[in-house]
């Protein structure tokens, strides 16, 4: 049996630093109309920490739709001014954590063995990771494609070797190069990517890892979301300008796969 069939499409918003408290209710007001719950998928959204809250409140008849937190610190608690850990985003209604985004990365300084760390403590929170990896331009121009994948995968896993908890963990390829700009990689850019970082996954979990879903991020948008979900080895798509318009992103949840549901 393919491996592709145990996992149902991710479709994840990442709303970046937009919408406070109230602009998030608004938004599930009209989402919530605009999109009805589907058994064949998960729909997460990533809002600023601070509003997570008021968003779970607003979701609470809806349980279909999932929160997670755009980054965590290492530590659950401590002197670190600022910042927010995982128990607390927890507590708040976070049930995913980005670790990893390139713009953590590149903006903010963190490298791979943060990385590793922050994806520990969101297991320990009992949160789900979503571990981003990608190559910025220079590094796809330089044919280094492969070797950063592997470096920036293989450091969680190497981290969490032999940790039962990795079935929780869900990975999203989003080439630097395609975040924000409108230029996104193609379907085959996609397939490549994520086919070499499933051969990875198996090489380094054996059988488990097949489980694992492998979201594509970057310039998602409503006209390209069908054809990038459906390129091979993409298992959902993670989405940040255009999860801020509601009908637009339901929209792009809504795209079916061409994948029977009974198999997914
Ligand atoms: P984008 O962002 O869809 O605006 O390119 C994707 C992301 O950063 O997760």
């Amino acid at each position: 049996m393919s491996e592709v069939r145990t996992r149902a499409p991710v479709f994840a918003g990442n709303w970046k630093m937009h919408k406070g408290p109230r602009d998030a209710v608004n938004f599930f007001a009209r989402f919530t109309e605009a999109y009805a719950a589907r058994e064949d998928r998960t729909v997460i959204f990533f809002p600023p920490a601070v509003s997570i809250e008021a968003a779970a409140r607003a979701l609470r008849q809806r349980t279909d739709v999932r929160l997670g937190v755009q980054n965590i610190h290492w530590e659950p608690t401590g002197a670190f001014t600022g910042e927010t850990g995982g128990p607390m985003a927890f507590q708040a209604g976070a049930h995913y954590a980005l670790a990893g985004h390139s713009e953590r990365r590149h903006g903010m300084g963190e490298d791979d063995a943060t990385v590793a760390r922050k994806t520990r403590a969101a297991l320990d929170a009992g949160i789900s990771p979503v571990v981003c990896v990608g190559e910025t331009l220079d590094e796809r121009r330089a044919g280094q494609l492969e070797r950063v994948l592997s470096r920036q995968l293989g450091t969680v896993l190497d981290a969490l070797a032999g940790d039962p908890r990795l079935a929780r963990v869900l990975l999203a390829y989003e080439p630097v190069w395609a975040i924000g700009t409108g230029v996104v990689a193609t379907p085959d850019d996609a397939a490549a990517a994520h086919g070499f970082l499933r051969a990875l996954l198996r090489e380094k979990l054996g059988v488990h890892a097949g489980g694992l879903p492998i979201l594509y991020g970057g310039s998602v948008k409503p006209d390209n979301a069908a054809d990038l979900l459906n390129a091979k080895d993409v298992d959902g798509l993670l989405v940040g300008g255009a999860s801020l318009d509601p009908d637009g992103f339901a929209n792009i949840a809504s795209v079916d796969t061409v994948r029977a549901p009974g198999d997914l």
